[in-house]
């Protein structure tokens, strides 16, 4: 039977769940690929810390190095996630011709196209099934089980800490400080955990698989990022009050009658009605539109120890297969499409909006703002203005037809520069999930 030596950089959240993973199902995952799996070596930078599984002492090490150069290690997970060591760690293993599985979408992004060229040039595979949406199989999935469709459209609520920030604040009323806290505790943040909360993690997935849905690489620079941080639990009750849901979007358009696709990341009001409403806590799900599948979805853990390990294991499966076989270069970044494709900016893109304002109450101010509006060729579906006290401040909230990005942002700037306009406005999107 072929032997395969695991070398593991990382023993945190995921490391740890990794090897306590191999050590319940180790021999479950031997028997179905039919070679053998055992970890050889684990990199961690501390060697006293209490983990959450313990790792015997015998196979820890704080030099990386001695683990990805050792002549008996045949795989290498990298887990300790950023974008400066986590890349030497690839590309030394890469280099001497070793698979690598990475939970890491942060390096991804910034250097997949020269860690997926180096895997190539040096005959070997680089797995990232782990690095979007924890559980869930969304890699593999776009990159074999939809490999005969268009993918349309594809909106994915990709990470687990913001929706789980959104659902407590939504259900409980909570405090985001307070809910981000226990999101730390729990593992599911990353370091440090800007990263969720102002989207980038979200766009560093959502540029993946823009990447793997539409054969270009998508350079995440070019992925429209808005965070959480200002989403107020007044928007949440006005949000809720039109039939609506707020979540962290994740959305890959392909526009119409180009090869140019929308990818962005930003808070989106979702009707209640559709099924990404009710994923809630730290759950993930993809929703994909393909030509000829249509509509499919993915749901599951986005984030924690045991899902992201359920994909390393994955991922550990498919390296044991090729290197049982002999096949190199199996997993390209992406399948080139039939047209290059680019990304566009998103001023060019269509929305609808969810705008809300904090208004002086008096006579005239409701006209004005339509007006500006009406001259910006934006309709108004609704709006609500809760009963106030002449010369007051209250929330105005309008819902906005569809408009560019570039249009909905100039008639805001016009607005908020209205003298009885007090503080910045709020907009936020608003998605129909129609084709
Ligand atoms: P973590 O809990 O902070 O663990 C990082 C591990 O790396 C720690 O064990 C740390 O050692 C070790 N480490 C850091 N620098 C090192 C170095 N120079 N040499 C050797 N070891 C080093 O992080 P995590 O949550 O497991 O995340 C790991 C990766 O998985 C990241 O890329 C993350 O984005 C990705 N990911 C995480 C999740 C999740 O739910 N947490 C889900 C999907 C993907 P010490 O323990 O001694 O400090
Ligand atoms: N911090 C990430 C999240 C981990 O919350 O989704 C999973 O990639």
């Amino acid at each position: 039977m072929q032997q395969v030596k695991l070398g593991i950089i990382g023993g945190g959240t995921v490391g740890s769940g990794v090897f306590e993973a191999l050590a319940r199902n180790g021999s479950l995952l031997s028997s179905r690929v039919g070679a053998n799996i055992k970890v050889h070596r684990v990199a961690v930078r501390d060697l006293h810390k209490k983990r959450a599984t313990a790792i015997p002492k015998n196979l820890l090490t704080t030099d990386w190095r001695e683990v990805v150069c050792d002549p008996e290690v045949n795989l290498v997970a990298e887990l300790i996630g950023g974008t400066t060591v986590a890349r030497e760690v690839v590309l030394t293993s890469l280099k001497l011709g070793k698979p690598v599985v990475t939970a890491n979408k942060a390096l991804l992004s910034a250097h997949g196209e020269e860690l997926f060229a180096a895997a190539k040039k040096y005959g070997t595979n680089l797995y990232y099934e782990a690095s979007v949406a924890g559980g869930i199989p969304i890699i593999k999935s776009l990159r074999e089980g939809f490999v005969g469709n268009r993918i349309t459209a594809l909106y994915g609520i990709v990470n687990g800490t913001c929706n789980y920030i959104l659902t407590r604040m939504k259900l409980e009323g909570a405090d985001f400080g307070a809910v981000l806290a226990d999101a730390q505790k729990l593992g599911y943040a990353e370091t440090p955990p800007d990263l969720d909360i102002d989207g980038h993690d979200a766009a560093h997935k959502t540029g993946i698989l823009a990447s793997l849905a539409h054969g270009f690489w998508v350079n995440p620079k070019k992925v429209y990022v808005e965070g959480i941080r200002h989403i107020s639990a007044l928007d949440i009750k006005y949000a809720g009050e039109l039939g609506y849901t707020i979540k962290l979007l994740g959305t890959v358009k392909k526009l119409e009658g180009s090869c140019r696709v929308q990818a962005s990341v930003y808070p989106t009001l979702v009707p209640n009605a559709h099924v990404l409403a009710s994923v809630n806590g730290v759950f993930n799900a993809v929703f994909v539109q393909g030509d000829i599948v249509g509509d499919a979805l993915f749901y599951g853990r986005g984030a924690g120890k045991d899902a992201t390990a359920s994909s390393v294991l994955s991922d550990i499966g498919d390296a044991m297969l090729d290197l049982k076989t002999g096949i190199k270069n199996r997993l390209p970044a992406f399948v080139p499409h039939e047209c290059a494709g680019a990304v566009a900016p998103i001023s060019e893109v269509v929305s609808q909006y969810f705008v809300r304002l904090n208004v002086v109450d008096k006579p005239g101010v409701l006209a004005r703002i339509a007006t500006i509006f009406g001259q910006s060729n934006i309709g108004i579906s609704s709006v609500i203005q809760p009963e106030g006290h002449e010369g007051e401040s209250v929330p105005l909230i309008f819902m906005l037809h569809y408009a560019t990005n570039g249009v909905a942002a100039k008639a805001l700037a016009k607005i908020s520069k209205l003298p009885t306009v007090k503080g910045k406005p709020v907009m936020i999107r608003v998605e129909s999930f129609e084709q």
